[in-house]
């Protein structure tokens, strides 16, 4: 099961190119991101590796996949406990998760570069909403962003479900899957 966790605005804003970082912080999103991803493998680009705190990486209790140009090992075999390996092309590393990983769970988990190349192979997207004005984000042309558009527009082609919603003043919570060549929504047991 591929699944991409990210949190966004709703104009598809995820962070800063010139911080490297988010623009919020919000610690009720960091413990769902915590307890949805745990034990569970993480998959993330080179830069959002490098924009976690030194001493919270890799992730604790996760296999973290980190994707580079610059340190290509061919793809292995992940264990359950916290480990660290690097990916190329984040693509091809779902490729081989899909077919060495049955029955288990991987969580694109960011930067913008990564969710691009990966949303069309999710089967469920865990979206924090973030509510910009209150979080006072602005636009700018440094900003880190989401596809958001090609996210929305699964929901007019049908691909895609709101399967659970929960609000709060500041942001919500989204879980949207997508649906089969059948319509009927994935099961998320299902790899
Ligand atoms: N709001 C959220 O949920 C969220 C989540 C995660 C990250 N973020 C934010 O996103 C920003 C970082 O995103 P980003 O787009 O700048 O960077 P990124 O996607 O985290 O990392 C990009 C790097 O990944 C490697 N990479 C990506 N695709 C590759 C490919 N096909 N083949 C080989 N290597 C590949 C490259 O590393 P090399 O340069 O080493 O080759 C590339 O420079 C930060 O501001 C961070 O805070 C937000």
């Amino acid at each position: 099961m591929i699944n991409c966790i990210v949190a966004v605005t709703s104009t598809g804003i995820i962070g800063d190119f010139e911080t490297n970082d988010l623009l919020w912080r919000i610690p009720e999103d960091m413990k769902r991101f915590r307890d949805l991803t745990m034990g569970h493998v993480v998959l993330m680009g080179r830069k959002t590796y490098e924009s976690i705190p030194e001493k919270f990486r890799p992730l604790q209790g996760r296999a973290n996949v980190v994707c580079s140009s610059e340190k290509h090992r061919p793809p292995v075999m992940l264990g359950n406990d916290t480990s660290i390996v690097c990916a190329q092309d984040p693509v091809e590393y779902i490729q081989f998760f899909k077919e060495n990983h049955q029955g288990r769970q991987l969580f694109v988990i960011g930067g913008g570069s990564v969710y691009e190349q990966t949303l069309d192979l999710c089967d469920r997207f865990c979206i924090t909403l973030v509510h910009e004005q209150i979080h006072g984000v602005q636009d700018s042309p440094s900003r880190v962003r989401f596809p958001i558009q090609r996210l929305f527009s699964g929901f007019s082609s049908g691909s895609l479900a709101v399967t659970d919603m929960q609000m709060h003043p500041d942001y919500q919570f989204l879980t949207i899957d997508r649906r089969g060549a059948n319509g009927a929504l994935r099961r998320h047991d299902q790899n």
